[in-house]
């Protein structure tokens, strides 16, 4: 098989990625190099890849001409896997004009370029439950460690759209182009909705990849309290409570190859994807997850910041459409899964 992974270099693209070189298939990606981490996920992949199995293209996605031109090279693919995006909401409020850029102008050309060079590839897209919108108008419930919605353990694909942010527009407008594109023009395309996806290879920052950031941040404050050292408190936005149902990188490999394998019953669908209901944390529950892994003899000491603008209190997928058209579910519980990220950050 002949798959381009666009952002290819970035968490979820290098863990595709290596999977399908694993699978002795051959490997082009086109990234950007802008996220820290980038060039390592890359050094990673050349040091598992035989020779000219793997091909990289440090590329804009929104440049058309270029992202044209290594279709023209490479084209066919059987399989074109787009997760090249501008991911953080934080981000995409300080310089929006790029994360449209990326996000919606990148994705057309994908597209484009497809209809053009590849029109009888599988085209999956990376999108997000951020096109649901802020959800404020669900009536939540405080518990003791997590809201909840009082009629929902679950959201499903008939979810209102509703972008917000320019993040949830940027990824909104290029989900609905992805889809569209099937209808107009024929293209195999699908769309995934992603909550939190977390595990090795993602270099989490302050404003994206929560559960990788405060395990790096339990990882350490565990290594003051043992040398009785003075410990300095991270910060949270809002009051912790807030839900995501989290998603293992090892489930999310075995989606997207999945989808492959049914692409003929997957044309021009779109998904809900996450860990559902079972593995869903808010930031204390992850917290105190994180303190009992860690056997910490005390608790994680943080502050809080004011709440984060559009942020969802509650984000569980319903994934029962994925489960029963592709016959895929998670795998990987979130004890488990925390445990392989707390790993991986050690070693890395
Ligand atoms: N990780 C999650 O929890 C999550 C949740 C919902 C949706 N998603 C979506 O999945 C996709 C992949 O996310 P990720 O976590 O791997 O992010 P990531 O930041 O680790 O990877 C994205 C990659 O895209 C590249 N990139 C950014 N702009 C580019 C451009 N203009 N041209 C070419 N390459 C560019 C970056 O260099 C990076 O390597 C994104 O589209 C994101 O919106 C991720």
């Amino acid at each position: 098989m002949k798959v381009l992974i666009t952002g290819g270099c970035g968490f979820l693209g290098s863990n595709i990625a290596a999977s399908y070189l694993e699978s002795n298939d051959e490997v082009i990606i086109v990234d950007a190099l802008f996220r820290e981490g980038g060039e390592l996920n890359l050094k990673w992949l050349k040091s598992k890849a035989k020779r000219s199995q793997l091909t990289f293209h440090q590329q804009d996605i929104a440049d058309r001409g270029k992202l044209a031109s290594v279709f023209e090279l490479h084209a066919p693919f059987d399989y074109v896997c787009h997760l090249g995006g501008q991911v953080a909401m934080t981000t995409s409020l300080r310089d929006p004009e790029r994360d449209f850029k990326t996000n919606t102008i990148g994705t057309f050309n994908v597209l484009e370029c497809a209809r053009a060079f590849s029109p009888d590839a599988l085209i999956a897209y990376s999108s997000t439950n951020k096109v649901y919108g802020d959800l404020y108008s669900m009536n939540y419930l405080e518990r003791a460690t997590r809201y909840e919605i009082a009629d929902h353990e679950s959201l499903d694909e008939s979810t209102p759209l509703d972008f917000a942010s320019p993040y949830g527009c940027s990824k909104g407008a290029a989900d609905q182009y992805v889809r569209d594109w099937h209808r107009n023009y024929g293209l195999k395309t699908v769309v995934f909705r992603h909550s939190t996806i977390y595990g090795g290879r993602q270099f989490s920052t302050f404003d994206q990849g929560w559960i990788g950031w405060f395990s790096k941040q339990a990882l350490e404050q565990n290594i003051e309290l043992r040398k009785n050292r003075e410990i300095k408190p991270f910060t949270i936005a809002g009051t912790g409570k807030q839900v995501r149902d989290v998603l293992h990188a090892d489930d999310l490999v075995r989606l997207y190859r999945r989808a492959y394998e049914f692409r003929d019953q997957i044309q021009g669908e779109i998904f809900n994807i996450g860990g559902g209901l079972k593995n869903s944390l808010s930031l204390l529950e992850l917290f105190a997850l994180l303190e009992d892994l860690l056997s910490m003899e005390q608790t994680l000491i943080f502050e809080h910041l004011p709440r984060r603008k559009s942020d969802q209190d509650f984000f569980v997928a319903d994934i029962s459409k994925a489960q029963r058209i592709l016959g895929w579910q998670p795998r990987v519980d979130c004890r488990t899964g925390v445990k392989r990220m707390l790993d991986w950050l050690n070693e890395a």
